[in-house]
């Protein structure tokens, strides 16, 4: 069947709002959006997926995290500086323990729009049609807040060109010194308590490589940029009818290939994977890297049609599985896919998202995430990529530069007592700076006791 960008209106599709009261009206602000500049460009997305494709040979590692849903009524400079930060701060610790380029996208400039397990929601017996994210509906409990309308798409797309356009910013304009980042993890380091020795330890030993690429003259003007970052941005492409309007067909380079320039990469959740359904007929045709959340419903047949479907050439850097089973889940579930993709002979980049399977609700009524299940999850998804013979290559994250409070745990304990004091969330919750920056020094932890052993093993000891 010939793909289209609009193809995908001939197949059925979930999660994607029909209740709009004047369909004309959304379609004309589609037909707006059609004409309005692209948010990233060919060349890009192509930059991306080699990295990517580097990532799936095992030479680099993904580090992709965000928001669960961006909100127009969060959308400050102050709080996308603070996530670009400890982004920052993450990818840093990430890179001197693995040893390997890191490859960073966010969850942002566009994540706005929301599955839900349920259509309505109920609050003191009223029932109301569910919050679908903030490019939809609005969060309000009111009858009027929950009718979808097409102009927040607009505003969306308004908020998405700003971020990003500061994101460039911040990524390109001194930002991300590296010597900077390291001085705010060490900040980091030495307020965490039990852990920071060993956290010190890989600051100082940073530190130290940087004076030594002083002393070699490899830093400066005229050597390695050190302040400079590829930022790459994604989300998920559930609302299809804003992709296809930002899908355009390439007249720079001539390869008549259809990019969604609406972020550098895109993933269908685990809710819209099914085969012969509206968001895997759109992804199918577009250039851009596509991510595959994988759950404990996908069978590993399923997933190798998805495969065939989505990269039937075998691309490398094209297809990120992301694997988001549940701490006590994952044990079971993962290995049979993981096994099946490998022994096919497919390309991929396997990730971990250990959050959307390790969300619970407290008495309180609280959704919450405790970071111990987090990092477990993280944990075993390394061991098990690796058992299975294959590279266990990134993580994706649901994250904030702010001290909010929204999953318990870490070394500053949230309790669920203290959840309700800064929950701000539009939808999952998310970890705040310091579990994020803690979380990515655990993962640091686990690769470079990795390197070691690999290290011992190859000198016989
Ligand atoms: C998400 O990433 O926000 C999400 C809804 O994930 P999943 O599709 O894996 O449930
Ligand atoms: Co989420």
């Amino acid at each position: 069947m010939t793909w289209t960008p609009a193809s995908w209106r001939g197949f059925p599709a979930r999660h994607i709002p029909t209740d709009y009261p004047d369909p004309s009206a959304l379609l004309a602000v589609e037909q707006r959006l059609a004409k309005k500049p692209p948010l990233v460009v060919a060349s890009e997305i192509e930059k991306l997926k080699a990295e990517l494709a580097r990532v799936s040979k095992g030479e680099a590692f993904l580090l992709q995290g965000g928001d669960c849903a961006e909100s127009f009524a969060e959308f400050e400079a102050d709080r996308i500086t603070r996530y670009f930060r400890v982004f920052l701060q993450m990818a840093v610790a990430l890179t001197f323990a693995g040893g390997k380029h890191v490859v960073k996208v966010g969850r942002v400039a566009g994540q706005f729009a929301k599955p839900r397990s349920e259509p309505t929601e109920l609050i003191d017996g009223v029932s109301l049609p569910s919050y679908r994210g903030d490019n939809i509906n609005g969060a309000a409990f009111t009858p009027e807040s929950r009718i979808p309308d097409p102009e927040r798409l607009i505003e969306a797309y308004n908020q998405s060109t700003a971020s990003l356009n500061l994101l460039r910013a911040l990524a390109t304009g001194g930002y991300a010194d590296l010597e900077n980042v390291n001085r705010w993890n060490l900040k980091f380091a030495k307020k965490q308590g039990k852990a920071s020795a060993e956290y010190l330890k890989l600051c100082h030993r940073i530190e130290e490589s940087l004076e030594f690429m002083d002393g070699l003259g490899l830093s400066g003007p005229a050597g390695i940029a050190t302040d400079t970052v590829d930022f790459f941005t994604s989300h998920e492409a559930l609302l299809l009818g804003y992709e296809e309007a930002m899908t355009r067909q390439d007249q720079l380079f001539g390869s008549g290939a259809y990019y969604d320039t609406s972020a550098h990469m895109v993933w269908i959740g685990d809710r819209t994977r099914q085969l012969d359904h509206a968001h895997v007929e759109f992804c199918r045709g577009i250039a851009n890297p596509v991510g595959v959340k994988c759950g404990p419903s996908l069978d590993p047949d399923e997933l190798l049609a998805l495969l065939d479907k989505l990269n039937p050439k075998n691309e490398a850097g094209r297809i990120v599985l992301i694997a988001r089973f549940g701490s006590d889940k994952i044990a079971q579930g993962l290995p049979r896919l993981v096994r099946k993709v490998t022994e096919a002979g497919r390309s991929v980049v396997w990730s971990s998202d250990p959050m959307h399977g390790n969300t619970l609700k407290t008495a309180s009524g609280y959704k919450t995430r405790p970071f111990e299940r987090v990092a477990s999850e993280v944990n075993d998804f390394m061991d098990i990529v690796r058992a299975e013979g294959a590279y266990p290559g990134g993580v994706h994250l649901e994250m904030t530069g702010d001290d909010v409070t929204e999953c318990t745990g870490g070394a500053t304990p949230v309790t669920e007592e203290s959840l309700a004091s800064r929950y701000r969330t539009h939808c999952d919750p998310r970890l705040n700076a310091d579990q994020a920056i803690e979380l990515a020094f655990t993962i640091a932890h686990g690769l470079r006791e990795g390197r070691q052993q690999r290290r011992l093993a190859a000198a016989g000891l």
